[in-house]
């Protein structure tokens, strides 16, 4: 791990236990671009939050380090071929061995956002399943975005990462 990244996540670590402040770990992957506007949509909402702080990562550039140390995780995937991106899949064989009895994790609020062209369902399950191995806690319903990325959806997505923001502040999740 680079060292600014060590610094990055210590930092987060040090604001949330001083200022309370709840850390939104929203991880991604994107081709064509999709998936990514959603996750930056739920970063607008969580930002919008007082006291709270969003960390927009790609799937590949998340580590076991960002997920133990954030409040909650936000995982936004197209699907591709009836499954969840490869990139977001790697997250979880990178992580899931060191994290899956860790207490740090156990009950961790997540969400998932999917982008699909007409489906969605399939990528949706396969994530919710492992995210039941990690002991993670649904803490929000799933948001499926079909087709074309629509004002509405953002909405959607901004509402939702104030919705787990205020939550967590709130101490309800
Ligand atoms: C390789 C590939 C496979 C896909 N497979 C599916 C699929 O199984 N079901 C579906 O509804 N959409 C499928 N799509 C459409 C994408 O899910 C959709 O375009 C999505 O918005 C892409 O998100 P992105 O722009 O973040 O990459 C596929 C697209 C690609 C490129």
């Amino acid at each position: 791990m680079l060292w600014q990244e060590k610094h990055r996540a210590c930092a987060a670590v040090v604001k949330r236990i001083l200022f309370a402040m709840a850390e939104i770990l929203v991880v991604f992957h994107s081709q064509t671009g999709n998936t990514k506007k959603l996750a930056r949509a739920v970063v607008s909402g969580v930002e919008e939050t007082e006291n709270a702080h969003a960390m927009l990562k790609h799937a590949s550039d998340a580590t076991a380090r960002d997920i133990k140390g954030c409040s909650a995780i936000v995982v936004c995937s197209p699907e591709y071929f009836g499954y969840m991106a490869g990139a977001v899949k790697d997250l979880f064989d990178r992580t899931y061995e060191e994290l899956k009895d860790d207490a740090a994790v156990y009950k961790k609020p997540y969400c998932v956002i999917i982008s699909a062209g007409n489906d969605g369902t399939l990528a949706l399950a396969h994530i919710e399943r492992i995210c039941t191995g990690y002991r993670f806690k649904k803490i929000q319903h799933p948001i499926i975005c079909k087709g074309p990325v629509t004002e509405e959806i953002l909405t959607k997505c901004f509402d939702l990462g104030m919705t787990i923001a205020e939550g967590i502040n709130a101490g309800i999740f």
